[in-house]
């Protein structure tokens, strides 16, 4: 279970975080949406302790996230699988290349790379393009293929920040329906977008932000 527990970021003046406070089951799916600024980037990145909060706990299995110590944060990195807003995909290296970095940081066994590559490839359905470099993907490919990178480590849970953002409908619905696939085998998925008429339509719980702040939380089913 994760748990956000009173948790508030300020940058100097700027609030980006107030007192938010909710809780993710294992194996739950959520999306979390609010416009522009609202701040669901910064949970996020004090989920995976890029940042620590002003105030407030991150509790993953009863362990507070903002006490681990620097030496920690890996394992804590291996236990979430982000799919970036930006992507982060290094434009030199291709797409099987890109996902192996991920294997190389965890130390995962050379000699399991291509089987394990492969395995998240196919599940995405980029088997074939598995040599090109990230500007020859099309922007639904390169959003399939930053899910494969996030879930080629196996963490519990996949954080996938706006990965619709820019898709049209159709590659929209089939990008959400990996995530509903990846759900499906046990992974904890939380979900940010703008979207809310394609959040509705996934009848899963949404939890509402504005202003650093969570002002709806509710089941659409
Ligand atoms: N490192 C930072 N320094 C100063 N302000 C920041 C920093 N990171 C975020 N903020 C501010 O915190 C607020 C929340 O930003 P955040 O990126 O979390 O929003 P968001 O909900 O992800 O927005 P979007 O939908 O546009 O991605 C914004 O007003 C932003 O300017
Ligand atoms: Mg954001």
């Amino acid at each position: 279970m994760i748990e956000f527990k009173g948790l508030t970021k300020t940058f100097g003046k700027i609030v980006a975080l107030q007192d938010v406070t909710f809780k993710v089951d294992d194996g739950e799916f959520i999306f979390i949406v609010g416009p522009s600024g609202a701040g669901k980037t910064t949970l996020l990145k004090l989920l995976t302790r890029e940042y620590k909060p002003t105030r407030g706990e991150i509790l993953m299995d009863d362990v507070d996230i903002v006490k681990l110590k620097k030496k920690d944060i890996p394992l804590l990195r291996q236990k979430i699988g982000v799919v970036f807003q930006d992507f982060k995909l290094l434009p030199e290296r291709t797409l099987r290349e890109n996902i192996e970095i991920a294997l190389a940081i965890k130390g995962v066994d050379k000699g399991q790379w291509i089987a394990r590559v492969d395995q998240v490839l196919k599940l995405v359905g980029l088997s074939d393009r598995s040599d090109l470099f990230p500007a020859q993907l099309s922007g639904g490919e390169i959003q399939k293929a930053s899910i494969a990178r996030a879930l080629v480590i196996n963490p519990v849970c996949i954080f996938a920040d706006e990965p619709t953002g820019n898709l049209d409908w159709g590659t929209a619905d089939l990008i959400m329906d990996l995530l509903t696939k990846i759900n499906k085998e046990g992974k904890t998925i939380i979900v940010t977008s703008h979207n809310k008429e394609l959040v509705e339509k996934f009848g899963k719980r949404v939890i509402e932000m504005k202003n650093g702040k969570v002002i709806k939380d509710r089941n659409t089913k």
